[in-house]
């Protein structure tokens, strides 16, 4: 999927669909803007006016709790008016295509839509079928990109570590049904990271994901020796075929991660967790609770990093220049 649909001929950001071909400076300048709204969030009145009169949509086709939540509060701190669509109460259940959804909304003057998708793609195709003044983030398509959830991480591991250039990094888990691991993996090598681990049974890690300037592990303690940040990702149980762990039990045995386990990483390490968490699958309750666990650091980020992401695409856009009739 060509990243090239997601700048403007002056190579500002029209939509975010995914990391892979942006620049360091283009990542750098996100994580900058958030730093400056997050203050916003510890202030009394966390609005500012940055957005007002523009129309946000929410359309998640697919079960979401950290992400479509803070899309919905970014949107609002930024003065948007905000609507959470639900596909399960919308026409698109009658039969209605994506994109007759997408006009239908685009129709009520909407300026920005915010996509997750079972299909990996799916935001790609809203993109290519969309006027000028529309734009696209992509909050997660099937396997293939979650580029602000890669963006929160790299957010958090800036605001715990410090600079990019000098830390081990682990990607630890379900690898290959990660939409996430992938959008991480892009923006780790993007800022220069020094090494960046894939850690995980060999059923679980894409082939050829060295390709990518990864160090595969398929031994969990080799693999954590060391690291400076630990990015746990989930076992998706619903992307599975039934034959690629051999029981939960097994699997946490294996690449579970425990105390034992985390006190062979730098003793300096963050242990992060995009969520939803499966205690007791991939990772111990006592580390996800634990102090040098940055889990819902991440999602209170999250707010700051859609924020910058909606401001930096809106705040760069012309005024809409409809080709839809007045109302
Ligand atoms: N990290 C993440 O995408 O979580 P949700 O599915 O709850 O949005």
């Amino acid at each position: 999927m060509s990243p090239g649909i997601q700048l403007t001929e002056q190579g500002n950001l029209r939509h975010l669909l995914t990391i892979e071909g942006l620049s360091s400076e283009t990542l750098l300048n996100i994580l900058d803007t958030a730093e400056s709204f997050i203050t916003l969030g510890r202030r009394e009145i966390k609005k500012v006016p940055l957005l007002r009169g523009r129309t946000v949509v929410n359309l998640f086709f697919e079960a979401s709790t950290r992400t479509r939540t803070t899309f919905e509060i970014a949107a609002k701190r930024l003065s948007a008016d905000v609507i959470n669509l639900n596909p399960t109460h919308s026409s698109t259940s009658k039969g209605e295509t994506l994109l007759d959804t997408v006009r239908t909304l685009e129709a009520m003057h909407t300026d920005l839509f915010c996509v997750r998708h079972p299909e990996s793609g799916a935001p790609h195709l809203i993109a290519r079928n969309v006027p000028d003044h529309v734009h696209i983030i992509n909050a997660g398509d099937g396997r293939h990109a979650h580029p602000t959830q890669a963006l929160l991480d790299m957010f958090t591991i800036r605001a715990h570590k410090g600079e990019f250039r000098n830390l081990r990094v682990a990607v630890v888990g379900d690898v290959l049904h990660s939409r996430v691991a992938r959008s991480q993996i892009h923006a780790l090598s993007t800022l220069g990271v020094a090494e960046i681990r894939v850690v995980g049974p060999r059923t679980l890690l894409p082939r050829e994901i060295e390709r990518l300037g990864v160090r595969v592990f398929t031994e969990m303690d080799e693999g954590l020796r060391d690291v400076d940040v630990i990015m746990m990702l989930r076992v998706q149980r619903e992307r599975m075929d039934g034959a690629q762990i051999p029981s939960e039990q097994e699997y946490f045995n294996l690449y579970g991660l425990t105390e034992e386990r985390l006190a062979l990483a730098d003793s300096g390490a963050i242990v992060m967790h995009p969520g939803p968490i499966n205690r007791g699958l991939e990772i111990d309750s006592a580390v996800a609770d634990g102090e040098r666990s940055v889990i819902l650091a991440q999602v209170t980020y999250g707010i700051a990093i859609r924020m910058a992401v909606m401001a930096i695409i809106l705040g760069g856009s012309e005024p809409r220049r409809s080709r839809l009739p007045d109302a």
